[in-house]
C-alpha cells in the first residue's frame, strides 16, 4: 500500500509468553501471626509456627516484646494487609500490651475494608472473657482508665480515650468472629490443636474470592432477594439475570453474591466479562477452560474446539451443585456455548447472568429477572462522600456542590465513584467547572459524564496509560503490564496508582489482575475510535479484528509470538 510510505513504527505492546513466569498471588504471606511475647512466644505459638512453616505456609510473625524501629511500625500494617489471613492468639494478658491491641485494630480494619480472614485462637481464655472484658482483661482496661484519668494535657486525654475505646470494640469484634478455643477442642492437647488450625488456614487458604470494592452501601437491598435464592435449599435449577444499564453495579453485586455464597456450593465460577473475552480469538474455548477448571478445581482439560468444550462441561456439570456467574453476556450464543442446555444442570445448581440487554434474555430460558433499581438520594450522597472526601458526608463548605454532582450522576454507583475521586481534593474553582461541564451534558449520557474523569487526568501520560490499558490490558497481570509497559517507557508504576485512584481502575486483590469496570473500559475505547471514526489506521491504538484488518493492509514486517491465549494484544501506530 502507499500509505506505507507514513513512517510506521510498531510496538509490540504484549506477548503472552510472559504471562508464565507472572505470580497468581498478590499476597506476600499466608498467615500473619499475632500474639502476646510474654505468654506464648516460646511455647504454643512457636509450636503454632512451626506447623504452619511445614504444612507449607508463609507465615510472619509478630512478638510485640521485641523493640521496633520506625520502619518496622510502616511495615506492619503492610504485611497484615498482604497476609492472607491472621491468627490472633488471644492469651492470658494478650489485653496487657497497648502493642498487641493497637496491632488488633489494624487486623480487624483490614478485615472490613480488604476483606482479609481473622481467626481468633483462644489460649487458656473463654470467647466471652474477652467479649466482656473479665478476669486478666478486666484489670489491664482499669489500668487504661487510670491512665486515661490521670492524664493531665487534655489532648493527650482524648487520645488515649478515644484508643481504649477503640480496643473495647475489637476484643468484642475479634471475639464474636468465629474461632478456636483450645479447651473445647482437641480435648485440650495442644498438638492436636495446632494440626486443627492448620486444616482451617489451608481450607481459607484454598478459597478464591473475589475482591469487590470498598463501600458497598445499600448492596443488600440492591441485590433483591437473590442472596435469599442462593441460599434457599430447593433442589431447583434456575437461572437469574442481573440486568441494568451501564455503571449500576451489576458486577459488584453479582461479585458480592458469589463471595457470600460460593462455598455452599460443590463447584463454582464467576466467569468475568464475558462479552468481551468471546469476542477474541478462541475466546469462547477460553471461557470453556476456566468453567471446567474452576469447577474440577483447577484439574486441567485439554479442549481444542467449542463443541468438545460443551460435551465436557455437560459431563462437569450433570454431577455436580454449582454456582455459575456469568459477568457482561451481550448475545444468546455465549450462554448457549458455554452453559449448553439448562437441563444439564445437577438439581440445586444457580446460574447468575449480569447484562445490559434485557430483551437477550427473552429468548433464553431465565427464571427471574432482577433490575438493578438506582440508587437512592441519601445513599449516593454518601457514596461519593467516601470517594471525594475520605467520609459518609461532604466536608463544610462542599455540601451543596456535592447535592449538585451527585444530582447529576443519576444514583449510577460507578459515576459517583469516578466523579467523586476525581474531584477529591479539588479546589472550589474545580468543582465550579466540572458542574459546568456536567450542566451542558444531556441526561442520560453517561459516559460523557464519566469522560470528565478522564480530562481532569494531570497529564498526557496518565492519560495514555489509561488508554493502553483500556485497550489491551484489562485482565492481565499488574507486574506483567508494568514491565511491559516500563520497557516502552512508561512510568507505570505511578500512573496505575494514579488511575486507581480516580477508580478508572482496581488491582484484583487476590489475582493481581488489572480490572476495569466494563462502562470505564467502553469510554477509553470510544476516545480511542474517535480519533478516526472513518480509518482505523489513524487511530492511536487498535485491538482484537481491527488490528488485523489494518496489518494485512500495510507492507509491514510483523515479528509475533503466539500462544494459545492469545496473540497480539497491542500495536501503536505513529
Ligand atoms: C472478616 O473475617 C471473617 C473471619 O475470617 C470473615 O468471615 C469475614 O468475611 C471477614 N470480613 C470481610 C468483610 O471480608
Amino acid at each position: 500500500m502507499t500509505r506505507s510510505v507514513r513512517s510506521v513504527h510498531l510496538r509490540f505492546l504484549s506477548f503472552v509468553c510472559a504471562m508464565a513466569t507472572t505470580s497468581g498471588s498478590p499476597f506476600a504471606y499466608h498467615v500473619f501471626l499475632s500474639f502476646r511475647g510474654e505468654d506464648t512466644r516460646k511455647t504454643f505459638t512457636d509450636h503454632l509456627y512451626t506447623a504452619l512453616v511445614q504444612a507449607g505456609f508463609q507465615t510472619f510473625r509478630d512478638d510485640d516484646s521485641i523493640e521496633r524501629g520506625k520502619y518496622l511500625n510502616l511495615e506492619l500494617p503492610k504485611a497484615i494487609e498482604q497476609s492472607r489471613i491472621s491468627i490472633v492468639v488471644l492469651s492470658e494478658n494478650y489485653a496487657s500490651s497497648t502493642w498487641c491491641l493497637d496491632e488488633l485494630v489494624t487486623i480487624l480494619e483490614c478485615n472490613r475494608t480488604h476483606g482479609n480472614d481473622v481467626l481468633p485462637v483462644f489460649h487458656d481464655v473463654e470467647p466471652s472473657e474477652v467479649r466482656k472484658r473479665e478476669g486478666s482483661f478486666e484489670k489491664a482496661f482499669e489500668r487504661y482508665e487510670n491512665e486515661v484519668e490521670e492524664e493531665d494535657d487534655h489532648e493527650r486525654r482524648m487520645e488515649l480515650a478515644k484508643r481504649v475505646v477503640g480496643w473495647k470494640a475489637a476484643l468484642r469484634q475479634v471475639a464474636a468472629l468465629t474461632g478456636m478455643v483450645l479447651k473445647n477442642q482437641a480435648d485440650g492437647h495442644e498438638s492436636k490443636f495446632i494440626k486443627k488450625i492448620v486444616n482451617v488456614v489451608g481450607d481459607k487458604v484454598k478459597r478464591t474470592e473475589l475482591s469487590v470494592a470498598p463501600h458497598l452501601i445499600g448492596i443488600d437491598l440492591r441485590a433483591g432477594n437473590i442472596n435469599s435464592w442462593l441460599r434457599d435449599e430447593s433442589n431447583d435449577v434456575g437461572i437469574v439475570a442481573i440486568c441494568g444499564i451501564g455503571g449500576i453495579g451489576k458486577t459488584t453485586i453479582a461479585k458480592y453474591l458469589y463471595n457470600l455464597n460460593f462455598e455452599r456450593f460443590e463447584g463454582s465460577s464467576f466467569l468475568a466479562s464475558v462479552r468481551e473475552v468471546s469476542e477474541q480469538p478462541d475466546g469462547l474455548v477460553r471461557l470453556q477452560r476456566q468453567l471446567l477448571s474452576d469447577i474440577l478445581k483447577g484439574k486441567k482439560e485439554k479442549i481444542y474446539n467449542a463443541d468438545q468444550g460443551i460435551v465436557r462441561i455437560k459431563e462437569a456439570l450433570r454431577c455436580r451443585k454449582v454456582l455459575v456467574v456469568l459477568d457482561d453476556v451481550d448475545q444468546v450464543d455465549q450462554l448457549d456455548a458455554v452453559l449448553g442446555m439448562p437441563d444439564w444442570l445437577y438439581s440445586g445448581s444457580k446460574i447468575i447472568i449480569t447484562t445490559r440487554r434485557k430483551q437477550l434474555l427473552k429468548a433464553s430460558e431465565v427464571d427471574t429477572v432482577h433490575e438493578v433499581a438506582r440508587m437512592h438520594r441519601t445513599e449516593s450522597l454518601e457514596l461519593f462522600s467516601w470517594y471525594a472526601f475520605g467520609q459518609d458526608h461532604p466536608i463544610e463548605g462542599y455540601m451543596d456542590y456535592s447535592k449538585r454532582v451527585v444530582h447529576y450522576c443519576d444514583g449510577l454507583p460507578l459515576a459517583l465513584q469516578v466523579l467523586g475521586s476525581s474531584l477529591s481534593g479539588k479546589s472550589i474553582d474545580v468543582w465550579e467547572s466540572a458542574l459546568e461541564k456536567l450542566e451542558a451534558i444531556p441526561e442520560g449520557e453517561i459516559l460523557k459524564k464519566l469522560k470528565i474523569s478522564y480530562d481532569s487526568l494531570q497529564d498526557d501520560h496518565d492519560k495514555n496509560l489509561y488508554l493502553d490499558i483500556a485497550c489491551f490490558f484489562v485482565g492481565k497481570d499488574k507486574d506483567w503490564t508494568i514491565t511491559i509497559l516500563d520497557g516502552c517507557g512508561f512510568f507505570t508504576k505511578i500512573g496505575i496508582h494514579n488511575l486507581i485512584d480516580r477508580c478508572l481502575l482496581r488491582v484484583g486483590q487476590r489475582d493481581n489482575k488489572l480490572w476495569m469496570p466494563h462502562l470505564i473500559q467502553d469510554m477509553g475505547r470510544e476516545i480511542v475510535r474517535l480519533e478516526s471514526t472513518k480509518e482505523p489506521g489513524k487511530r492511536s491504538r487498535l485491538w482484537q479484528k481491527e488490528a488485523f484488518n489494518v496489518l494485512r493492509e500495510k507492507t509491514v514486517r510483523i515479528i509475533y509470538l503466539m500462544s494459545t491465549s492469545m496473540v497480539l494484544v497491542g500495536i501503536c501506530l505513529n
